[in-house]
């Protein structure tokens, strides 16, 4: 199973931006964490991490035929981009989001998301944990549509 984990714009500033709210971790740390997590679960975790909108429509699209999921993280794009919701819909491959910090208790204009609109779950708050939590639900939720459950 292959999966692609895009990071929005200012991840790659992890460490360095607002510790305080984002964690002491850098990005390449994070890059790291989400390898390992792969490796546990016996799958590929990819990722992808760009400051550009466009960019990350192309990587959505890129990914189709490519991977079987997608965890992301628009960071700022997440409340302002139809376009990222846009390319989510058109790939219709099964997407998580993660935000490090809990978006839900910060400012009004982080209370809207447009990625998470079509993504089956949502991790917030959790810091690096949140990406861990949300491979492992997309890898089940992949396996579980590969081979269902069957009603007795
Ligand atoms: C973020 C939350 C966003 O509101 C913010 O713009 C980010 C990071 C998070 O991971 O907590 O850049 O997505």
């Amino acid at each position: 199973m292959k999966i692609l984990v895009i990071n929005g714009p200012n991840i790659n500033m992890l460490g360095t931006r607002e510790p305080n709210v984002y964690g002491k971790q850098n990005y390449d740390a994070l890059v790291k964490y989400i390898y390992d997590v792969g490796q546990e679960l016996k799958i590929t975790a990819d990722c992808f991490q760009s400051n550009h909108e466009g960019e990350i429509v192309d990587a959505i699209q890129d990914a189709l035929g490519k991977y079987q999921g997608i965890v992301i993280n628009p960071a700022a794009y997440t409340h302002t981009s139809i376009a990222i919701l846009d390319a989510l819909k058109a790939v219709d491959l099964p997407a998580v989001e993660v935000h490090l910090s809990d978006v839900s208790r910060r400012e009004p204009f982080r209370q809207i998301s447009y990625a998470g609109m079509a993504c089956i779950k949502t991790y917030m708050g959790l810091g690096f944990e949140g990406y861990r939590q949300a491979i492992c639900f997309l890898a089940s939720h992949i396996n579980e549509k590969a081979n269902p459950v069957k009603d007795s």
